[in-house]
């Protein structure tokens, strides 16, 4: 499974890189407001900064809502830089960019998926990735994952080649169980991340190594 870091903070994308794990990053108008990334220039800037230090795809995400902006937007996010991934709204609108970018090999991301028909349309339209947000489900007390196993048997059943980006994941355990059930990619925090190094016996294994390799070598 393919780990995207789910932030436009440079910060956590750098200490994320280098653990060696990363392969890409995801970033939503929000995420760039929240780092106080505004005005178009900056936006740009931003952008062409995250994939400098990442080594894999960065999601950028149109502001249009209709066709013509998207396409104008979408074409030029993608000229910004060969990492940059156009993610677009699950609306009509968003379908048709889609297809209209897949087919020049531009790659997409669909984003604001939250059942198995929007994500057929995605696959249908020639999407790189298709992005269920499994956390804002479970807010709502909705299974998240069970959306994943639906697209994941829905995809296999047709070969369709849309990865599974498992996106808003909140925590840990949504990428232990993404990986499970066979996401192609989860994005999520920094923390969703370094929690997976976690484990009680690992810190106390480790004390006590350090301590026995003291008391032989003093
Ligand atoms: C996906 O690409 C979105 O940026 C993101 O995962 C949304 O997560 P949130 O529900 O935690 O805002």
């Amino acid at each position: 499974m393919k780990f995207f870091i789910d932030t436009a903070n440079l910060d956590d994308i750098k200490e994320a890189q280098s653990l060696g794990v990363l392969d890409g990053v995801t970033t939503n108008p929000s995420l760039m407001a929240k780092e106080g990334i505004t005005g178009k220039n900056n936006i740009l800037k931003h952008y062409v900064d995250i994939c400098n230090i990442v080594d894999g795809e960065v999601s950028a995400e149109v502001i249009a809502t209709d066709y013509d902006g998207m396409i104008k937007e979408g074409e030029e996010l993608a000229e910004l830089h060969e990492q940059i991934v156009v993610k677009l709204p699950m609306t009509k609108e968003g379908v048709k960019a889609c297809k209209y970018f897949s087919d020049k090999g531009i790659k997409t991301n669909v984003t604001l998926v939250f059942s198995a028909g929007q994500a057929i349309l995605a696959a249908k339209a020639g999407a790189t990735f298709v992005s269920p947000f499994i956390g804002r489900l479970d807010d709502i007390s909705t299974d998240g994952l069970a959306l994943i196993e639906e697209i994941r048997q829905i995809y296999d059943n047709y070969g369709y080649e849309t990865q599974i980006l498992a996106a808003s994941v909140r925590h840990t355990m949504h990428v232990v169980n993404c990986a499970k059930i066979g996401a192609d990619v989860m994005t999520g925090p920094l923390s969703s991340i370094l929690g997976l190094l976690k484990h009680p016996l690992t810190d106390i294994g480790l004390a006590q190594f350090l301590a026995d390799y003291a008391k032989g070598n003093q």
